[in-house]
């Protein structure tokens, strides 16, 4: 059969799951908010999913903010990161593990990943601890929990803050413990493409009393719990999520649960079918990972199972096939336009950085974003007819790959899926 690329029929031509899911209970949720008539971050819809959000990850206090940036900016004001101060970060995450730190004055330092979880490497980590280290920020990648338990050694060894950023990884867990737990503080995001999501929205976690009390009265001006509304006891500022934020969040965290089973299945279901597909691999199976949300399966291509061509030719001929894929990050965040010397801030400008990040090379954050393929995990909530139909398509770009050789230099001039 004909390449879809190339004219042919699509493998698929349903579309998967689309994101947002939502449904009665969210329309009811919001709707009960508009009549209270109180839509602001007083609400009392703000407390109820706080204290819903930490019962599932059982920690004992809950700060709603505005989205997950300022999540994990004000955790890093709270545990006193400033000026001068480092703190070690994956250069495979989104830009707001990092630049936080240099909104609060210190500077990120970039470690390397494990290929095998896509997370921090506990020995990159080991070596880049220096007398300015004070804090390590985890990111639980794509929803696989970070190696907790080798971070927390390193970080109990040097007296640093450990920070989990779960803004992947709602309801993951590791050890059969869940995230938020194995740090200070864990942060998440609740933006538009997250596994709960109210379009923008944060929270953050900790089984800290002052942690949380500070946290909280940052995003609230400053005030602290039980005390006037124009008393103010520390400089903070406005970060609260709204009654509708809220709202909707309620309703997509009951659904958590069930969904995440389904994708672990999906996901399990695909992981048994790539065994018969050399060219595309999935990260290990650990067993230490006991619950894994799969915000976002990474395949890693393998070209030379696929003709040789690119990754970018064959992502256009799978999204033909009617699987919708996406390249990973095009460059380890280290490389982002962001942290070329004229783009930093201007206190930071004056200053050597630890790393030079201009010419920073960690080889396995390269090369996942040489050979890095992301499938959302919308998915995944489908049936295993919709898992078949990613390998189904892949299979069939293997085996016609010669055919698309050709077009490897002229991408742009191909039918745009
Ligand atoms: C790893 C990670 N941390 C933090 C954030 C920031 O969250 P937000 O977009 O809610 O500000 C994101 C957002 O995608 C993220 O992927």
């Amino acid at each position: 059969m004909e390449l879809a690329l190339l004219g042919g029929r699509p493998v698929r031509e349903r579309p998967y799951p689309s994101w947002p899911d939502y449904g009665a209970e969210e329309a009811e949720s919001l709707l009960s908010v508009l009549r209270s008539g109180s839509w602001g971050g007083y609400n009392e819809k703000v407390e109820e999913f706080e204290a819903a959000f930490a019962k599932l990850h059982q920690v004992a206090h809950a700060v709603s903010c505005a989205n997950g940036t300022v999540a994990l900016e004000v955790v890093l004001r709270a545990l006193g990161i400033g000026a001068g101060d480092e703190v070690i970060v994956p250069a495979i995450t989104f830009i707001s593990t990092a630049s936080t730190v240099l909104l609060c004055q210190g500077w990120p330092v970039f470690a390397d990943i494990l290929p095998s979880t896509l997370n921090l490497s506990p020995a990159a980590v080991e070596a880049a601890v220096t007398s300015r280290t004070k804090a390590i920020v985890a990111v639980h990648f794509g929803g696989q929990p970070a190696d907790m338990e080798a971070l927390r050694k390193i970080a109990q060894r040097h007296g640093l803050a450990l920070i989990e950023d779960a803004a992947h990884a709602h309801g993951a867990a590791w050890c059969g413990i869940p995230v938020g737990n194995f740090g200070q503080v864990a942060t998440f995001s609740f933006q538009a493409f997250k596994l709960v999501t109210s379009g923008e929205g944060g929270i953050i976690l900790t089984n800290s009393p002052d942690l949380a009390e500070r946290a909280w009265s940052y995003c609230n001006q400053g005030r602290r719990k039980g005390r006037g509304w124009f008393e103010h006891y520390s400089l903070g500022t406005n970060y609260r999520m709204t009654g509708f934020q809220a709202a909707l969040l309620t309703a997509q965290l009951a659904k958590l649960p069930e969904q995440t089973q389904r994708r672990q299945a999906n996901v399990a279901y695909l992981r048994s079918l790539l065994r018969e597909l050399p060219g595309l691999r999935l990260e290990d199976d650990d067993p230490r990972v006991t619950s894994q949300p799969h915000y976002l399966v990474t395949l890693r291509y393998h070209r030379e199972q696929f003709g040789d061509i690119s990754r970018d030719l064959f992502l256009r001929a799978l999204a033909a096939e009617g699987v919708p894929a996406q390249p990973s990050y095009p460059f380890p965040l280290y490389r982002n336009p962001m942290f070329r010397r004229e783009n930093l801030p201007a206190w930071a400008r004056g200053q050597t950085p630890p790393q030079p990040y201009e010419s920073l090379f960690l080889p396995e954050s390269e090369r996942l974003c040489a050979d890095g393929i992301w499938l959302e995990h919308h998915l995944f909530l489908g049936g295993s007819r919709d898992v078949e139909d990613i390998v189904a398509a892949a299979k069939k770009i293997s085996q016609h790959a010669a055919k698309l050789r050709p077009h490897e230099g002229s991408l742009s001039a191909l039918p745009k899926p």
